[in-house]
């Protein structure tokens, strides 16, 4: 399916002063409403990576595990879940992290990932970069490497992208609203 742009982003929903005033909430829900719009978004994703050598897909929770799953399942690779405090049992590294509208700590089962793997993360968004940020960090926490950071929609204007890009992670989004 060719991937388009403006369909794409005419399926995700603006909602102002959501969760607090001032933000833009982007809303996804009625993007993965839409097949034909999940479908759209997942074979653009599956294009730019069925050939790229990584091991790994990490994905934020929680909006971040319906498109890292999708992706997941397609590319038959591990999937590895980052997942806010409190949440996974047994022994987990933790990190603390900023986002647009709040501060959270994102961890990862300490067995998870190792020396040599190699971990393309996935969200549905970057504002800050906070959360890619410290996914990014849990990552080389044990020992493995970053392949790209990649996510449906950028705002550029929070700076994140850049932040991720200037700490030398390659960063992919399908759209961006400025
Ligand atoms: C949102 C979004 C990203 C993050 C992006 O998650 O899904 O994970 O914020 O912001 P950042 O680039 O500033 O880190 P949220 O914390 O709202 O959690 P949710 O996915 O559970 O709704
Ligand atoms: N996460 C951080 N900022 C956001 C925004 N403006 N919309 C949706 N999710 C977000």
């Amino acid at each position: 399916m060719i991937f388009d742009e403006c369909y794409i982003k005419s399926q995700i929903r603006a909602v102002p002063d959501f969760p607090k005033a001032g933000v833009i909430f982007r809303d996804i829900a009625p993007l993965f409403h839409s097949p034909k719009a999940t479908r759209m978004v997942a074979d653009s994703f599956i294009q730019r990576y069925v050939e790229a050598d990584f091991s790994h897909i990490g994905a934020m929770d929680a909006r971040g595990f319906i498109i890292g799953s999708i992706i997941a399942y397609e590319l038959n690779k591990p999937l590895v879940l980052f997942r806010k405090k409190g949440k996974l049992p047994g022994d987990v590294i933790t990190e603390p992290y900023a986002t647009e509208y709040g501060t959270a700590h994102l961890e990862i089962h300490s067995d998870s990932l190792c020396e040599g793997d190699s971990v393309l993360i996935f969200d549905d968004l970057i504002a800050t970069g906070g959360t890619l940020l410290a996914a990014a960090q849990l990552v080389r926490r044990l020992g493995a490497s970053l392949y790209e950071a990649a996510a449906i929609i950028d705002l550029p204007e929070l700076g994140g992208s850049q932040k991720l890009q200037d700490a030398g992670i390659p960063t992919y989004c399908l759209t961006a609203f400025a």
